[in-house]
């Protein structure tokens, strides 16, 4: 053999290496823009959800339901309690289905777990027409609702206990 045919040879198996690297590199190419593509066409969906679902609209229904249930409980009245509570109950699941971010904070994933272990001591005082133990644990929801809201740097909407016929549950003072 000589030495010209040799580095022939070694000429064609580089071209031929060459060319598996450029279709290997193509390749992974494609799939990283592929994935790209995907991530942006997440994050457009999610603002567009942002953008969609009205958070501060759910809240002023959590509001609602909240202070209402307040003065049903203060009157005793467990049937219309139960009411409310179960809108609540189902407000947060769907700001929970909304899978909604608000400004970086995952406020889907935080309204159940910040809310849950209040909520639950409020339900069961309505249950057992616990007058005492629902004023106790009314408290614990307003203060689950008041820590999301310094959380999620929000902490000009301090939410209150409608107590002495307050027309909001809501101080206004700074
Ligand atoms: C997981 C976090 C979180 C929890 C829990 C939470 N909030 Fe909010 N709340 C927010 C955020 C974030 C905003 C601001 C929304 C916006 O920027 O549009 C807000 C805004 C509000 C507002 C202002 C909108 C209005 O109608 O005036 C009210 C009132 C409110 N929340 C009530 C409540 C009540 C009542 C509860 C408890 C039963 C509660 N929130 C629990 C995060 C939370």
């Amino acid at each position: 053999m000589n030495k010209n045919v040799l580095s022939g040879g070694l000429a064609i198996i580089a071209l031929v290496i060459g060319i598996m690297n450029y279709i290997s590199i193509a390749e992974l190419n494609t799939n990283i823009e592929k994935e790209r593509n995907e991530t942006v066409q997440t994050s457009k969906d999610n603002a567009h959800n942002e953008e969609d679902y009205e958070l501060a609209k759910a809240m002023g229904y959590l509001q609602t339901y909240s202070h209402k249930l307040y003065l049903a409980g203060e009157n005793e009245n467990w049937e219309l309690s139960e009411f409310y509570a179960h809108e609540i109950e189902e407000t947060i699941e769907e700001i929970e289905n909304a899978k909604v971010v608000d400004e970086g904070y995952d406020i889907s994933a935080l309204v159940g777990t910040m809310t849950n272990p209040a909520f639950e001591k409020v339900e069961k005082s309505i249950h057992d027409e616990n007058t005492q133990a629902f004023a106790d644990s009314y408290k614990l929801l307003v203060q689950s609702c008041n820590a999301c809201h310094q959380t999620t740097k929000h902490q000009f909407v301090k939410i209150d206990i409608p107590e002495g016929g307050k027309v909001f549950n809501q101080s206004f003072s700074k």
